[in-house]
């Protein structure tokens, strides 16, 4: 299929032939990686803005990164130090960067829905980069591409996302990419953070964890949100830890196929412990490397590219 988007704003509104095309894109582009020589032209004199208001680890770095292999020409700001801190509006902010001939801009904030405002007030194509608790799409891709690739298809899987899901904007993308691949999806938690209302996105509820995992083909775990939480949601984390984390015990009790998950940072000891977290069925770090591909791929798509066919062999 052809991808005629401008902007990456959520999965909730693409296709499962959209969602498709990016992870088999993303497979050239991984094969690109591989090469002794990893950059393509494809970006060339086209400008990036990562404007992340928000921190970042994984996905400022790898944004950075992709761009760089894609020959564009990047610009990082950096919050803290910006004119944000003397009340310039995100609008102006961001308008004043387009005054650069800005072709994208990437960007992280707490204020769910601040890429599609942008997206409605500029002329650059945006991506989000995670806003607020609400989604982060190219996560959800990383996930998916991770998934594909270990399992051969996400279709009839059981995933289950264990963990804090109200506040969690990586859950909301994933609940949509999955359920519109075809996975069967299960959510669990303490009832504080996994509210049955997640039910009417197609999922399954459950506050029993041995339940949640006995079945599962895939486990995601969800850190706890703190900065987003404005009140207590259960008592303490050694509570957490003990009653939803993951540890060496209740994994003996999973499928032995099963693959680990976790979108990163993790919390030691929390959600999850040690010796899962390095465990041979933890993909975490797969993650991580398999969302350069994905990224350059989003990238490429939001440039006119024409899905893997377009790829430089
Ligand atoms: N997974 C993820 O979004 O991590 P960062 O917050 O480090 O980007």
């Amino acid at each position: 299929m052809t991808w005629n988007r401008k902007h990456l704003l959520d999965i909730e509104s693409l296709s499962p032939e959209e969602i498709i095309t990016v992870l088999d894109t993303a497979r050239a582009f991984k094969a690109v990686g591989e090469r002794a020589i990893k950059k393509v032209p494809a970006l060339r004199g086209k400008t990036v803005v990562n404007l992340f208001v928000e921190p970042s680890t994984r996905t400022r770095i790898s944004f950075e990164l992709s761009e760089q292999r894609l020959s564009a020409d990047i610009i990082n700001f950096t919050a803290e130090a910006s004119s944000l801190k003397k009340g310039e509006t995100l609008r102006d902010t961001a308008r004043n960067l387009e005054a650069l001939n800005t072709d994208f801009i990437v960007i992280r904030h707490s204020a769910s829905g601040a890429p599609h405002f942008l997206a409605r007030e500029i002329n650059s194509s945006v991506i989000n980069a995670g806003d607020g608790a609400h989604e982060h799409p190219t996560q959800a891709l990383l996930d998916m591409f991770t998934i594909r690739e270990r399992k051969g298809q996400i279709s009839g899987l059981n995933v289950t996302i264990l963990g804090d899901i109200l506040y969690s904007r990586v859950a909301r993308s994933d609940i949509w990419a999955l359920t519109k691949l075809g996975a069967h999806v299960t959510l669990c938690g303490p009832s504080t953070l996994v509210p049955r209302e997640f039910e009417q996105m197609g999922c399954r509820v459950t506050y029993d964890v041995e339940e949640a995992i006995r079945e599962a083909d895939i486990i995601n775990l969800l850190r706890i949100q703190h900065e987003r939480q404005r009140k207590t949601m259960f008592p303490s984390l050694g509570e957490y830890s003990s009653l939803f984390g993951l540890n060496k015990a209740r994994l003996g009790r999973t499928k032995p196929e099963v693959l680990i998950m976790h979108p990163g940072p993790i919390n030691r000891g929390v959600e999850i412990d040690s010796q899962v977290a390095d465990c041979g069925r933890s993909v975490i770090l797969e993650q991580v490397t398999n969302g350069l591909a994905v990224r350059m791929a989003v990238l490429f798509l939001l440039n006119g590219g024409k899905g893997p066919q377009g790829v430089s062999p």
